[in-house]
């Protein structure tokens, strides 16, 4: 089987991915830090997938330890690069945190991939690339605007740093802009584990409707939208997490027709904070307990994907709608009460 490494494997999106790497026939083998995770999502993937990934506890950051890793295992054919800090208010006050680790580990890689015989990467960017779009939806030809966060801007600095590397480096790269990614895989074995009080909406939402957190705030209804409170195109997480298998696969393939592509990876459709609230009581039958506040700083207004590359290029399509990421993301939140990140949960 292709091994395939997948940097923050242990993380939201990442151990997703993983799911659908063994799927697909692949043998992922998992790096993480853990900074942001829990080793524990290893043996949840085992009882998905029936088979244990590889996994090594390792900071990017340290590229010895990362050039001794690729030693170690020269026959990746693959790489899919998550690990990143991604939360946005933590890089507004803590900005050096997020350049020294979401740089240092990218250059990290990409220097060490130079050892390898197959040189593919498929790299974790966001939408927060675009800041808030002229026009919508918003395709990857609209202008990179200046981030509003030292998060944001690392998304934008890597791309330019892939970019600039790819043809000298021989490597053949895809960035997929990811949109919101919500819910969790249908066993509800895995999910997003937020440490701490979630800067997300959704894991808020279920944290509120399980009861651990009071009140779900609403940032703002005095927006120019239908209902007055913010849109995005909020993205199954299983379904992101196949775009990653898709692109790893085009490349594998030979596919891909320039060294860096670039793919919106969304589903098209946009949905604002009340319509997920109403989703979420729909679906679940919870009532939950909210109220409107003043706009969160930064908050882009409105956005979501033109989906036309990644549809008729990747032959890639979002499939699950809200109601089931809602529902999926509430099955998760069920399972964590039961204990089951705990030690001998
Ligand atoms: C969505 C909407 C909030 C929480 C960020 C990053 C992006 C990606 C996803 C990493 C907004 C509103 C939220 C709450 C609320 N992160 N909201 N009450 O900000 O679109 O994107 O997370 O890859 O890169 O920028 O996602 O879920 O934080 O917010 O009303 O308690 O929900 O105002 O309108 P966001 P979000």
């Amino acid at each position: 089987m292709r091994k395939i490494l997948v940097t923050g494997g242990t993380g939201y999106i990442g151990s997703h991915t993983v799911v659908e790497l063994q799927k697909s026939g692949f043998e992922p083998v998992i790096i993480d830090n853990l900074s942001n995770s829990n080793a524990k999502i290893v043996d949840l993937i085992a009882r998905i997938t029936g088979r244990k990934p590889l996994f090594e506890k390792l900071d990017m950051c340290d590229l010895p330890a990362l050039q001794s890793f690729f030693e170690k295992h020269d026959d990746i054919a693959g790489v899919i690069h998550f690990a990143a800090y991604k939360a946005v208010g933590e890089s507004v006050n803590n900005p050096l945190k997020y350049y020294r680790n979401n740089i240092v580990s990218l250059l990290n890689l990409l220097q060490c991939m130079e050892m390898l015989q197959h040189k593919n990467l498929v790299f974790s960017s966001s939408c927060t690339v675009y800041g808030q779009p002229d026009n919508l939806p918003v395709t990857e030809l609209a202008p990179v605007k200046p981030a509003i966060s030292p998060y944001g801007n690392t998304k934008q600095i890597a791309e330019e740093i892939i970019r600039d590397t790819v043809s000298q480096q021989d490597i053949m790269a895809i960035s997929l802009r990811y949109f919101n990614p919500i819910g969790a895989h249908e066993s509800g074995l895995i999910g997003e584990l937020p440490l701490g009080v979630p800067d997300n909406l959704v894991p808020y939402i279920t944290q509120t409707a399980i009861g651990k957190r009071e009140k779900l705030t609403v940032f703002g209804n005095d927006y120019d939208t239908h209902d007055g409170t913010c849109i995005r195109d909020y993205i199954y997480v299983s379904d992101l997490a196949k775009a990653h298998v898709v692109a790893l696969n085009r490349m594998l393939d030979e596919k891909n027709e320039q060294s860096h592509e670039i793919f919106n990876v969304g589903t098209g459709t946009g949905y604002s904070v009340l319509d997920a609230i109403n989703s979420f009581e729909k679906t679940t039958g919870v009532n939950l307990n909210w109220a409107f506040s003043d706009r969160r700083p930064g908050d882009v207004e409105q956005v979501w994907a033109d989906t036309t590359l990644a549809n008729l290029k990747l032959g890639w399509k979002a499939e699950k709608d809200l109601d089931v990421m809602m529902a999926t993301a509430w099955k998760w939140e069920q399972t964590l009460a039961t204990g089951i990140m705990e030690a001998g949960g």
